[in-house]
């Protein structure tokens, strides 16, 4: 990794946590086109425009936000270079074991669903599928991890991937089904997650662990 990237996550995990800091640095190299292998000395309004907004989302305090930013000017001085576009599609993986773990992943998919331009609604209906597949993965797996992907082909939209390698489920269509009784939860958890995607599927069984792949398009 190079200095300057090095210094901008300095200074945004003074501020939020480090999977978070990083997250945030990626998406803004993507959207603002930034070549992360040029950005030596400097540079580019654009890339401080994409940070800003990251940051408003993560430091909600004005002073310390504001902190934030003059660190971040400073840093980045204005030299309005240009820079060719990025080659491939921004994509946050977030390992998951704790519960803090399942904000920062909810908090990412909302911070994609934004910058896709979905309406608040529908962010938070993949922050909530974001939500019940993490917290399956804490609860019955122990660890796994939630993969963030921005679909920015024909059909623009959010893949989000959530994989572990518990105990797996044996019966899926039972899980899936109305007769289901959970001993741990509502039974609701997957259900729900199915109805607020538009796309589902959820390969599981015992001893291969769980995958389950979702995706919201912006043109459903
Ligand atoms: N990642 C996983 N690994 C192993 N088993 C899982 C996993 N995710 C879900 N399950 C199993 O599938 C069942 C259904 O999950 P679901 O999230 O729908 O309901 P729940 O977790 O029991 O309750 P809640 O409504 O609180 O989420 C769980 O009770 C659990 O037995
Ligand atoms: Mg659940």
């Amino acid at each position: 990794m190079n200095d300057t990237r090095q210094q901008i996550l300095e200074i945004l995990s003074g501020h939020m946590s480090a999977i978070m800091a990083r997250s945030v640095l990626s998406l803004s190299l993507s959207w603002s086109k930034v070549d992360p292998n040029k950005l030596l000395s400097g540079d580019d309004k654009r890339l401080l425009a994409e940070l800003e907004k990251g940051i408003r989302l993560y430091v909600p305090d004005d002073t310390l936000r504001q902190k934030c930013m003059e660190q971040m000017q400073s840093l980045l001085t204005l030299n309005g270079q240009t820079h060719p576009p990025p080659a491939a599609e921004p994509q946050i993986r977030v390992p998951v074991l704790t519960e803090s773990d399942i904000v920062d992943a909810r908090g990412i998919g909302r911070l994609v669903c934004g910058k896709l331009g979905f309406s608040g609604a529908i962010q938070i209906k993949v922050a909530t599928a974001i939500s019940e597949m993490a917290r399956n993965i804490v609860q019955y797996a122990g660890k796994g991890e939630i993969t963030i992907t921005t679909l920015d082909g024909d059909r623009r939209g959010i893949e989000v991937v959530a994989r572990d390698k518990g105990p797996g489920i044996a019966d899926i269509s039972l899980v899936m089904s109305d007769r289901y009784h959970s001993r741990t939860g509502m039974g609701i958890g997957l259900k729900g997650t199915r109805n607020l995607m538009d796309e589902f599927d959820l390969e599981s069984s015992p001893g291969n662990g769980t995958e389950i792949r979702v995706r919201k398009y912006m043109d459903p």
